[in-house]
């Protein structure tokens, strides 16, 4: 499952050859290595508009604590690479005031360091107020963002942060999707803008937000899973490890290795949802995070579909996760969760855009989406969050098995230039169940590379 291409162009003859064909040249992004990764290789930039101004500075002390070279102005050493550029445009009313800091960050962008990280901070388009100008400017920010993403290079990402009018820039959500959307962690998310919605609440630590939580995760015993469970054992959880028994030795394997505990049981069973919160307070004391990640595939063209593999899909991958989470808010509404549960649910940019061969599945996580959006409301209301993390070609078992050549074309066409690791999809998911991400609720995060997919 590794990409020997990367290898490939990475030096000598291979990179010689990429340079002369204008083949693209991926770089191995970098990744959270545990405690004591910088949050970003160099200083941090921070520029905005004139009316932001006052938004921007207060964005730029309060990154000073994450221990970062925080500047205001363009200068930079001869031999200095930028780390991140954070743009604020809070403020802006008209599409010509992006002029300037777009402008400044332009002459910036040859000096961004390997996987360098440009953020946005601007409001939504949509509720804020009425004047065409205004929600012309905002909307322009999308745009923007979309585009210039589709220009980095070097494992470098272009992320926003679109706050909804009355949250403020340094409230713990806002400044907890700036720290992850700076970070490694956030190294194939690419080209999102990201809502928030609500003040969250302070991570206990960077190092182990979820410290004290209890989390499930279905389908753990092997792929993205396994992953999520790693990390959200990483980041200080302890985690139920949910998988069919057929899988009950990888499932047992896995869970050892995150500490945590392995429930054997199909989650298409009407009383799963009973089951897994029945074990999660017996063993460890409570039931805080549900993480729906087990899903099957069973392609095939609508024409040649048969009642089995579509009926099978959908039961497992959209028919269950909607069982389940109605038992969980009954439980949580009798007192039965901690008090700021979150639902976590795999969707897919075939959810999205669609793909050919996946009518099944691409209902299945369309209908994802589509659950998450209407459970937001109902999580808000018992302190929590419901989101959905829509991964696009991801190294896995699963992708390994496409054809080759279908591969190596899937695997490139995102603006990363290649597929994605199961991790990169575990620390989307940690981040939306940290306390900083409280405010974050009903949405979808791609981790894609910025798929051509849907875009
Ligand atoms: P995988 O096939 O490697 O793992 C899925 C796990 O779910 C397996 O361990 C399987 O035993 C378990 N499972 C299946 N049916 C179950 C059931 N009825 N009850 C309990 N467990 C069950 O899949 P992978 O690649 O790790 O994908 C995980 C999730 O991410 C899925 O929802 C998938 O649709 C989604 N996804 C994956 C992408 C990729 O590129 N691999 C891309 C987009 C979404």
């Amino acid at each position: 499952m590794s990409d020997k291409y990367i290898d490939f162009v990475s030096g000598g003859f291979g990179k010689t050859l990429a340079d002369r064909l204008g083949l693209p040249k991926p770089v191995t992004l970098r990744r959270h290595a545990g405690p004591g990764t910088p949050l970003v290789t160099g200083p941090v930039l921070v520029v905005s508009d004139e009316s932001s101004r006052t938004d921007a500075d207060a964005v730029a002390r309060a990154m000073l604590p994450w221990g970062l070279d925080v500047r205001r102005d363009t200068h930079l050493a001869e031999d200095a690479r930028w780390g991140a550029v954070v743009v604020v445009l809070t403020g802006i009313t008209h599409p010509r005031d992006l002029a300037a800091p777009v402008l400044e960050l332009g002459s910036t962008l040859r000096r961004l360091g390997r996987s360098g990280r440009v953020v946005t901070i601007s409001r939504p388009a949509v509720g804020g107020p009425p004047a065409p100008e205004v929600t012309a400017a905002r909307n322009g920010v999308d745009g923007f963002l979309r585009s210039l993403a589709k220009e980095l290079r070097s494992g470098a990402t272009g992320n926003g942060i679109v706050l909804a009018d009355g949250v403020g820039v340094v409230t713990p959500s806002a400044l907890g999707t700036l720290r992850f959307l700076l970070s490694a962690r956030s190294a194939f998310v690419d080209g999102q803008p990201l809502l928030v919605t609500g003040p969250g609440a302070e991570d206990p630590s960077w190092d182990h937000p979820l410290q004290g939580r209890v989390a499930v995760v279905t389908g753990a015993a092997r792929g993205i899973g396994a992953e999520i469970a790693r990390v959200l054992h990483r980041d200080g959880a302890t985690v139920v490890g949910v998988d069919v028994p057929a899988a009950g030795d990888s499932l047992a394997a896995v869970m050892n290795g995150a500490r945590g505990t392995a429930l054997q049981l199909d989650i298409t069973a009407p009383d799963a949802a009973e089951r897994i919160h029945a074990h999660a307070v017996a063993r460890h004391g409570g039931l805080d995070i549900v993480v729906h990640n087990a899903g099957i595939l069973r392609d095939k063209l609508l024409a040649n579909m048969t009642p089995d593999r579509w009926n099978d899909l959908i039961a497992v991958n959209i028919a269950a996760p909607l069982t389940m989470n109605r038992t969980f808010v009954e439980l949580g509404r009798a007192g039965g969760l901690g008090p700021a549960p979150r639902l976590v649910a795999l969707a897919s940019t075939s959810g999205i855009a669609g793909n050919r061969g996946q009518t099944n599945y691409g209902a299945a996580k369309a209908g994802i989406i589509g659950m998450t959006r209407a459970l937001a409301p109902t999580l808000a209301e018992l302190g929590g969050t419901a989101n959905a993390v829509a991964p696009g070609f991801i190294e896995t078992e699963m992708t390994s098995r496409i054809p080759p050549v279908t591969r190596e074309v899937a695997r490139r066409l995102n603006s990363l230039q290649q597929g994605g690791l199961p991790v990169d999809v575990a620390e989307a998911i940690a981040f939306l169940c940290s306390p900083a991400a409280g405010g974050v609720n009903g949405q979808v995060l791609r981790v894609c590379g910025q798929s051509m997919v849907g875009q």
